[in-house]
This record gives structure tokens, sequence and C-alpha cells, in this order.
């Protein structure tokens, strides 16, 4: 389950508060500020449990995304498909594009795509798999794949995949090689610009020298002291926030990286993306990002039946997206809006929902350390802890999670078991063993009818992926079947490796429950064309050069591209078609069509059955 742990040991250093005047302005805009709540503000909306709602404004985003940018973008995808097939002279039954030209929206596809867990190596494979799928790249294009991006209704991560789904929305969605690599343009237009992913300077241990090292992590801990004073509780994982800021946020380059009078992304929030204009305009998937808790009442008896995993799968999972933050699990079913988050008592509060913070709960590996007080000491990250415990003394806290003021206090106090608690202990969405983010996008009120789930844990002994972590999204449906549908997938890790479910592109779905999406698995499970692997890079690597990663994006290119080879070394080529088959599959049901031609012969090669 760990899909993101340190290796590295720190060396104890000693705190010795030197603010400079930069450290305190980050420290401010870090630093959530408290109000008296207008007379207007809601707090909570409960979701309902048997007919389950979406927020409106999410209602309103997904229904202009649909009529006004969809169905250019569904002609678009379809022209680009129809152009690789036919230099390929492969005929695309008719019904697809029937359906892919249809005006009424509803009838067109509900598309999501979940990235998963696994620290960089899973933000890396996530970003390279989006990129075949996207129509800015004309080697996409012309591959027949590019397109089906932009004809996205929700994108969703969790843990390295909350790494790049965060870094895209908040730089308004750039081109994939541009918001790893930074922009073309040297001259960054702005102190806020995104600069890249900045892979080639470690996430905790930027340098070698144990001085500027020493600098580093205590100007972590200096950035998180607005916070703590404003009242705040303050963990590992605001300081882990700041250190993520400077990869996954805008306002640090690899030139600016040590320098202290740069505020590094802080002050930037998840709500705040709704002010940026590809999500004004409606030209982004619906972002959403998760994180597991951890609770003093979880039934600790119903961990998921996989070596590690520390959250039971009965514990509410939370969600993180621009406009609300909660759970549609039916033991809670209730939201709080994400601008308010961190709200208490009457008091509302703003900047709470830094964007570095959700990506840092999202990947909070840290409470797995935390076996015994003293394994927890011991860990890579038990120094920073004690420093902080010594800088901001705080009773009973839980130092190694994320704490969020518990916005549904109170509420449904039979089923939510942090019913009475005042706050929540959020932790690495992974750590149930759902490392892939699919549980939104079974959320019935979001009509989600094909499900692409990029699936890269570090499973095997290899470092590849052995399908567990949809195993685990499918016995925790189990628990919920009134709730959710997920369609039938095998019983075992061992059918996923050994029928190369995790090699090539697998279908789920297509002859079943059509209450259930069909979901198109393309997991990182091993090297395409007969290459010597360059993606199985274990989790814990947390720096990467670009030479390393340029190798690695080649790979995922193929790996999304090569459906199932039809020789060792061969591409197929009727890939494409078979791809925008398995997309338009639920449609085409909805419709009352019968496959036909070229996708009932892609279907029975791709579904797993
Ligand atoms: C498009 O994707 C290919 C394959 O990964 C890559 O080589 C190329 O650099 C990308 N182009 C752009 C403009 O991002
Ligand atoms: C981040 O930077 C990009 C480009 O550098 C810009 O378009 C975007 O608006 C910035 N985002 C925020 C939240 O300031
Ligand atoms: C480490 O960094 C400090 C501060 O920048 C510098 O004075 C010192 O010379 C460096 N030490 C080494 C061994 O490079
Ligand atoms: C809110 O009030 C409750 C009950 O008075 C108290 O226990 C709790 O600490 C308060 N929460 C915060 C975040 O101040
Ligand atoms: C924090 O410090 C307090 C008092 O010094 C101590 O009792 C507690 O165990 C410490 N907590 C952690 C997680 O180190
Ligand atoms: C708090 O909630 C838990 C779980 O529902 C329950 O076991 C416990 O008794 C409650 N504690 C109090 C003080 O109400
Ligand atoms: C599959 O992966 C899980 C989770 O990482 C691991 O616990 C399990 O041993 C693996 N099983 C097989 C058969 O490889
Ligand atoms: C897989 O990762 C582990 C550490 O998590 C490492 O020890 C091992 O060498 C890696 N295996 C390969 C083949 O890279
Ligand atoms: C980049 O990283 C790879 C893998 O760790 C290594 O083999 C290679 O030498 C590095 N290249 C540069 C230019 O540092």
């Amino acid at each position: 389950m760990v899909n993101y742990a340190w290796v590295v040991i720190f060396a104890v250093f000693s705190l010795f508060p030197t603010s400079t005047i930069a450290q305190q302005v980050a420290a401010a805009a870090y630093a959530p500020t408290s109000s008296a709540c207008s007379s207007d503000a809601v707090l909570v909306r409960s979701a309902g449990t048997t007919h389950q709602s979406l927020s409106a404004q999410e209602a309103a985003y997904i229904a202009t995304r649909k009529s006004k940018v969809l169905p250019g973008a569904w002609a678009s995808y379809l022209s680009n498909v129809k152009a690789s097939a036919k230099a390929r002279h492969i005929t695309l039954p008719n019904y697809v594009s029937d359906i892919l030209a249809e005006r009424d929206h509803d009838k067109l596809p509900t598309l999501g795509i979940a990235t998963s867990g696994g620290g960089y190596r899973a933000a890396i494979f996530g970003a390279g798999v989006m990129n075949t799928f996207d129509s800015r790249n004309k080697t996409s294009v012309l591959s027949g794949t590019g397109g089906l991006l932009q004809t996205t209704s929700y994108l969703a991560g969790l843990s390295g995949g909350a790494w790049l789904v965060g870094s895209l929305i908040q730089a308004n969605f750039p081109r994939f090689f541009e918001l790893i690599f930074g922009p073309e343009t040297t001259t960054p237009t702005s102190l806020n610009a995104f600069g890249g992913w900045n892979a080639q300077i470690s996430l905790l241990q930027p340098s070698n020298n144990a001085s500027v090292e020493d600098a580093f992590l205590v100007s972590l801990i200096e950035e998180v002291a607005g916070k703590a004073e404003a009242g705040f509780p303050v963990t590992i994982a605001d300081v882990w926030a700041r250190a993520l800021s400077r990869h996954f946020a805008n306002g640090t380059t690899a030139t600016n990286f040590f320098d202290l009078n740069v505020i590094h992304g802080a002050g930037l929030t998840l709500s705040g993306i709704a002010n940026l204009p590809t999500f004004v305009e409606h030209q982004i998937p619906f972002p959403i990002i998760l994180a597991d808790t951890i609770s003093k009442f979880e039934d600790k008896s119903l961990s998921v039946d996989v070596v590690g995993n520390t959250v039971p799968l009965t514990n509410p999972i939370y969600e993180f997206n621009p406009f609300e933050s909660g759970s549609f699990d039916p033991m809670l079913s209730a939201f709080t809006p994400t601008k308010f988050l961190g709200s208490h008592n009457g008091t509302c509060v703003s900047g709470f929902d830094q964007i570095s913070f959700i990506e840092g709960i999202s990947s909070n590996l840290f409470n797995s350390f935390n076996v015994t007080p003293d394994s927890l000491a011991l860990s890579s990250v038990g120094p920073i802890i004690a420093a902080l415990n010594a800088t901001f003394p705080q009773s009973n806290l839980e130092l190694d999670a994320g704490l969020v003021p518990n916005p549904f206090m109170g509420m449904a106090p039979k089923t939510f078991i942090d019913s009475n608690q005042t706050l929540l202990a959020m932790v690495d969405g992974g750590e149930d063993g759902e490392v892939d983010p699919l549980q939104p996008l079974l959320v019935k009120a979001r009509g989600v009818d094909v499900i692409l789930a990029i699936d890269a844990p570090a499973d095997t002994e290899e470092n590849f992926t052995n399908g567990s972590s949809i195993l685990a999204t499918a016995q925790r449906v189990a628990l919920f079947p009134s709730t959710y549908s997920f369609p039938p997938i095998p019983s075992s890790p061992n059918t996923f490796v050994s029928h190369n479910l995790v090699k090539q592109p697998t279908f789920f779905g297509c002859n079943s429950d059509t209450k259930a999406p069909l979901v198109i698995y393309i997991a990182n499970g091993g090297a395409p064309l007969g290459q010597t692997p360059l993606t199985n890079i274990p989790t814990a690597q947390d720096a990467y050069n670009n030479s390393q990663i340029q190798g690695m994006l080649n790979q995922i290119f193929d790996i999304a591209t090569q459906g199932i080879p039809i020789h060792p070394d061969v591409k197929d080529p009727e890939w494409p078609v078979c791809l925008i088959c398995g997309v338009v599959d639920r449609a085409r049901e909805r419709a009352g069509i019968k496959r036909s031609g070229s996708c009932e012969s892609c279907l029975q090669r791709y579904c797993w059955s």
C-alpha cells in the first residue's frame, strides 16, 4: 500500500528561528484568516442518501461544459480517430459517428479519468498517458488517440496523482511537457508563474550541503508559523505541503528554488482555481482530489485483505474539488464549501484550502511510520515532527496526519465515525488499498459511464502494478451496494498479472450490469513492445533528472498506444478504433444500437469476460 515513502534519513537539525521577511510573507500567505460568518453562509450541505445530489455549482459547471465545450471536443476526437483509421484502412461503424454527433448531450458518453498514487513514478505515468490523449500534441493526434482528454468531464487524482492533477489545474492546464519541465519561454511573466515540477530537486532533501539543507527545513517550519499563530493545528502535512508547493504549485523555478525572498506558492487555494481562465471557460475536466482519514473509532477488523493497508475500507473517503469538500459515502454524505474549509464553531475561515495542503494530505503517508511512538521518532520525518512539536507546542494532536477542523460535527452520529471529533485526521488517499481514485467517479449523480483508470502503484517486486488497487475498489463497492456499482473484475492480482491485464489496455464491464461504468484500465504493468523497462522506478525515488523523465514519457507513449500488440514488438493498428468503441459503448447501449463491425471484434479482444 505504501505508495510514497521516504527512505532518506535526515540529520537531526537544530532549529534557530531567524525568520527572514520572505518567510514571514510566506507564513502570512499560508495562514488561514477567520471572520464572523455572514448570515447567508451555508457551511454544510447534506448530499442525501438514496438519491444523492451534486452541488449546484458542480452541476452547472458540468452542464455548461457538456453543452458548450464537449460537442466540439467529441467531434474533433472523432475526426482524429477517423483519420488514423483511414490511413490504416480500417472502417469505423457508423453508429460511433452518429452517437458522437448527437446534439442532445445526454446521449453523449460521460467520461472520467482517474490517475493513481505511487509518488513521482505515478505522477509521470499519469502525465504520460494523458499526453497521449491530448489534442494539443500532434504526435498523439496522428496516433489516433489525441483529443480524448478534451472530452473528459471529470479528472480525479490522489497522492502522486494529486500532485499531477493539482499542479495541472492550478497552472491553468498547460501541456504536459510544459507542466513537467517548465514553460518553454525562459522569462517567467510573474512571480507566481508556474516553473515546472523541478523534479531534479529532491522533495525534502534538496541540497547535499548540510547547512543549505538545514536552512531549507527550518524555512519550511517557519512558513507554517502563521497558521499555528492563527490557532490552527499544524502537523507534518503542513511542512510537507510547503515542500510540495515548490514543485506542484506556481511560484518556484530551479533558479529561485532556495531563494527565501520568494513565497513559493503560499496562498494559492483549491477554491481559487475556479477563477482561472480555463475553468471559467469550462475548458477543463472537473478536478477532484482524494484523501482518506484515520479515526479513533474506525473498525480495524475491516481493512482490505491486502498486506499493509492501514485504513479500513469502511472509513469515509473524502474528496476535495474547487467548490466542495466532503464525502459521498453513505455513512456521511455531506459537504462543506472548499473556500470555507477550516471553519469551526461559527467562525468562517478562508485560505485553509491551500492547493499545496490538499496535495499534501492526499499524499500524507507519514502516519504509516507511526506503529509506535519510537518508530515514528526514528523515522525519516521524526526530526521534523520533533522540531514542529518543540516550536509549536500542541497537546494531544496527531502530528503525523493532516488535521482539518471537522465541518461535520454532530452529523450522522450512528454511522459517521468522526461525528463527535473536533478534527478530521487526513492521510494518503491510497492507504485503504484503493490507490486509483475511482470512488468519486462511481457516484451515481455524476452519471460517469466510462472511466479511464490510469494505475501505477508499485505492487510487484519489480515495482510494477498488479491490479490490487482496483481490486480494493471492487471490495469497497461491495460494502455499499446501493450507493456504488462496479463492473466484475478478476478476483486476484495473479489473474491480472498472468492474463497480461496490467500489461495491455483492458476493458471491464462490457457484458454486464450497465448501471456500473465501463472501465478502461491502463496500468503500469510492464515495458511495452519488448523494450527495456524504464517506468518501474521505486516509489521512494523523489528526484528525477530530465533525461530519465523523457525516457519514461517516450515509453509511456508506447504503453498507451500499443493496444494489444499484434506481434511482440508491433502495436495494434486497430487500437485507436477499439478505444473509441469502448468509449461510446454505454452510450450505444442507451441508444439501443447493436455492436457491429470493427467495434464488435474490438470489444471481443479488449474486454475481460
Ligand atoms: C508529444 O508527445 C510526444 C510523445 O511523448 C513527445 O515526444 C513530444 O515531445 C510531445 N510534444 C509536445 C509539443 O509536447
Ligand atoms: C500559474 O501560472 C500560470 C502560468 O504561468 C498562470 O496561467 C496561472 O494563472 C497561475 N495560477 C495561479 C493560481 O496563479
Ligand atoms: C554550503 O553552503 C554554505 C551556504 O551557502 C556555503 O557557505 C558553504 O561553503 C557550502 N559548503 C560546501 C561544502 O559547499
Ligand atoms: C469548537 O467548540 C468545541 C466545543 O466547545 C470545542 O471542543 C472545539 O475545540 C472548538 N473547535 C475549535 C476548532 O476551536
Ligand atoms: C510532543 O511534545 C510533548 C511534550 O513535550 C510530548 O508529550 C509528546 O509526546 C510529543 N509528541 C510527539 C509526536 O513527539
Ligand atoms: C464518540 O463516537 C464514537 C463512535 O460513534 C462512540 O463510540 C463514542 O462513545 C462517542 N463518544 C462520546 C463522548 O460521545
Ligand atoms: C499485489 O500487490 C499487493 C499490494 O501492493 C501486494 O500486497 C501483493 O502481495 C501483490 N500480489 C501479487 C500476487 O503480486
Ligand atoms: C523496487 O523498489 C524497491 C524499493 O521499494 C527496490 O528495493 C527494488 O530494487 C526495486 N526493484 C526494481 C526492479 O527496481
Ligand atoms: C539521469 O538519471 C539516470 C537514472 O538515475 C542516470 O542513469 C543518468 O546518468 C542521469 N543523467 C544525468 C545527465 O544526470
